[in-house]
């Protein structure tokens, strides 16, 4: 099958990595990217880009129609800490948003991969969340995910929809600063570490969390998109085996390569929401239905996103 894919919330921190693997995969010619925020950057490496408000029903169809879409990568979202801030706008951008896409695909037939997240989990989990663990959610990001996660299930079942989804982990990459989420600090810490050597972390030092690097979650969603429909028992969003490490050691370990690095812990109101979330995942389905395996390690991703940063 010839694929017209389009990508919404494509300039994020996973849509421009994702961008760049699905245009060496399928072609550059054959992908819409579209997201709220403008840009002229995509047309040097051969990319139409397109403005589009994820709420715009009729903006969303006539782009649908008029490059006869078949699949839809829908990154369009906003983040945990962003959502508290603004419960209103996150519950329309991340639960509305997801429904239009979900009511045109019945129309037009198109295939979704929609991603979820770790925080779709409470503080009820414990330290290890497996992929049946109650769904809690404290955050009204988390909140949006079940839903999300709920929908998928539901045009699934009820439309034959073929929908697809992963909880990432908290996602660390280089290329571009994440947008408003509780797990940022593992993001930003590489940046300062070489810009300033200095940073202030705002979750405590013993905080753990599920994290994965970004080239490890990029190939997850192209193997999951790629993956039998008969291999697949779930729709709404598959726990990905990830690393899990505290803020301080993920400190340590950069401290090997930049030994002058300093790091002080401040937490701020992220800390509950971090501490809301496991620590790790149980990602033994994904391996299982799909065969998902990691490759980067903490020491492979810290070594890789140090020396990335020092030649960009
Ligand atoms: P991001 O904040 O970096 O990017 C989201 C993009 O959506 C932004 O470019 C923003 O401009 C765009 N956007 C916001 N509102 C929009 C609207 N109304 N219409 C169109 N575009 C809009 O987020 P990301 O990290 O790239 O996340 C993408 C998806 O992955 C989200 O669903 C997020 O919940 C999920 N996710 C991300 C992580 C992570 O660590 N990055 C972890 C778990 C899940
Ligand atoms: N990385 C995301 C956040 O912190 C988790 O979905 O919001």
């Amino acid at each position: 099958m010839e694929r017209r894919i389009l990508v919404t919330g494509a300039l994020g921190q996973i849509g421009t990595e994702l961008l760049r693997a699905l245009s060496l995969k399928y072609g550059s010619d054959k992908i819409i990217a579209t997201d709220i925020k403008d840009t002229e950057k995509l047309s040097n490496i051969g990319i139409k880009f397109l403005k589009l408000d994820v709420l715009n029903l009729e903006e969303l169809e006539n782009i649908i129609k008029n490059y006869k879409i078949n699949e839809v990568y829908h990154l369009a979202a906003i983040l945990s800490a962003s959502g508290e801030k603004n419960p209103k706008l996150c519950w329309d951008i991340n639960v509305n948003g997801l429904l239009n896409v979900l009511e045109l695909s019945i129309k037009y037939n198109y295939r979704i991969f929609s991603p979820s997240s770790i925080a779709v989990f409470g503080s009820d989990v414990g330290g290890l969340a497996f992929q049946n663990s109650p769904l809690n959610p404290s955050t009204v990001y988390g909140i949006t995910k079940v839903t999300g996660e709920l929908m998928a299930e539901y045009y699934h079942r009820s439309h034959g929809v073929d929908i697809r989804g992963l909880r990432y982990p908290g996602l660390i990459s280089w290329e571009v600063m994440p947008g408003g989420g509780t797990t940022d600090y593992a993001v930003e810490i590489f940046h300062e570490a070489l810009a300033s050597k200095k940073y202030t972390c705002f979750v405590k030092k013993e905080t753990r969390l599920p994290m994965m690097y970004m080239k490890d979650a990029i190939r997850a969603t192209l193997e999951l998109m790629d993956a039998p429909e008969e291999k697949l028992t779930i729709r709404g969003g598959y726990n990905l085996p990830s690393l899990s490490f505290t803020a301080e050691e993920l400190y340590r370990k950069i401290k090997e390569e930049i030994p002058e690095f300093e790091c002080e812990f401040e937490p701020d109101n992220r800390q509950d929401y971090a501490d809301s979330w496991p620590d790790e995942i149980d990602g033994t389905l994904s391996e299982n239905d799909w065969g998902f395996k990691l490759e980067y390690d903490l020491d492979l991703m810290c070594r890789e996103m140090i020396n990335s940063l020092k030649n960009s």
